[in-house]
């Protein structure tokens, strides 16, 4: 299923974050070059709902909204900050209730932020066999920024080139999924 549309979703449980701003610009970019709209979540959208809920059908009409926009997104760009070396467990808990098939062939881009560079592999460790789990296409470069990677709100060019590098692999993705299929012709 499909709705014309690049999702990001972060993991962060406060607000204002910097992981959900890098996941917004990283989203946006990815729409423009995919020539989709884009819309991006955090865990917040949530609601008070998410701790107690046990099924999708536990959420209330607006988070389950949210985890279907989720799930029918023609890409998804996700992102989280590093807790105690992972992702959150509020993001575990939303990514728990989806259906194993949910994600089956979503092309993603993987990011994370987090206060240093010790924890920089997060994104290879705990992200990337999470979205393994659910046999999505995840991009070959993830991407992990810690707060020195920002100055004034805007990433080094170090971090820019790996989300150009991601967004080119995710974008090449995104346009096969949305290809006719030419075996379909024959
Ligand atoms: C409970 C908690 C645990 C954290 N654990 C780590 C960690 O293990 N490694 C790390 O680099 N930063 C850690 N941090 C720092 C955050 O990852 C970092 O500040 C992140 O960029 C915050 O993102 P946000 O603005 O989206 O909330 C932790 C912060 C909190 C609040």
């Amino acid at each position: 299923m499909s709705n014309d549309l690049i999702v990001g979703f972060s993991g962060n449980i406060t607000r204002p974050s910097s992981t959900k701003r890098f996941v917004e610009s990283v989203t946006a970019s990815l729409a423009e070059r995919a020539g989709l709209d884009h819309a991006v979540f955090d865990v917040e959208d949530f609601g008070p709902a998410l701790a107690t809920a046990r099924s999708i059908a536990d959420l209330d009409t607006k988070a389950q909204a949210v985890i279907r926009t989720i799930i029918e997104a023609d890409a998804l760009v996700i992102g989280s900050p590093t807790y105690k070396g992972s992702y959150t467990g509020l993001f575990k808990h939303v990514i728990d209730l989806l259906d194993p098939a949910d994600l089956r062939g979503k092309p993603i881009i993987l990011t994370a932020t987090g206060g240093g560079d010790r924890h920089a592999l997060m994104v290879e460790h705990q992200l990337r066999p999470l979205f393994a789990f659910f046999e999505a296409f995840v991009v070959p470069t993830a991407v992990y920024a810690s707060s020195r990677d920002f100055t004034d709100g805007a990433p080094s060019p170090a971090i820019t080139g790996r989300v150009e590098q991601a967004l080119t692999q995710a974008a090449a993705l995104v346009r096969t999924r949305s290809a006719p299929t030419a075996i379909a012709a024959e």
